[in-house]
């Protein structure tokens, strides 16, 4: 993830791992055993490589003054997303259930919804996002502003 944020810059690479991991929670749908679940629920935290583009994306766009304040509140803030997400998930499911769903629909209806937040962020991350205070990364590359880092270089 590291790798991808030098070469790529943290919004491509935030978004990717954003919309890459939404198919792997809507699987959540097929599972039909506790192994499958085991299975669906360690790909899906790959997505907490995002956590890697926060802190990198922080770092690059606030002063180094602040940046001990700003990292812990970015990093803060993603710890309660998803403590807030273990909290919220049962509600959701209660609420299927009662709209009338089976307790076997009723929970893989509800991992829908994390799943579409997956997509809808990655979509927000890409078109609102900007990787530098100056610009986004490839612009100021191609200006020569910033320099290229080259796979063999960032990956070793
Ligand atoms: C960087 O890219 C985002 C998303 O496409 C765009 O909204 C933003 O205006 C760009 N920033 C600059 C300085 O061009």
């Amino acid at each position: 993830m590291g790798a991808a944020c030098d070469l790529l810059g943290p919004r491509y690479a935030c978004a990717f791992v954003i919309m890459l991991s939404a198919p792997i929670v809507f699987c959540m749908t097929f599972v039909s055993s506790a192994e499958g679940y085991v299975a669906v629920r360690f790909m899906i935290g790959f997505s907490l490589a995002t956590f890697v583009s926060c802190q990198f994306w922080m770092s690059n766009m606030f002063n180094g003054k602040i940046i001990g304040l700003v990292n812990g509140t970015a990093a803060g803030w993603g710890n309660m997303g998803g403590g807030v997400t273990q909290l919220l998930m049962p509600l959701l499911y209660e609420l299927i259930r009662r709209a009338g769903a089976n307790p076997f629909t009723a929970w893989r209806i509800a991992f829908f919804i994390p799943g579409l937040l997956h997509v809808i962020m990655g979509i927000l991350v890409l078109s609102l996002g900007q990787d530098l205070p100056d610009g986004n990364l490839t612009t100021l590359q191609k200006k020569g502003d910033v320099h290229k880092d080259k796979f063999s270089k960032v990956s070793l």
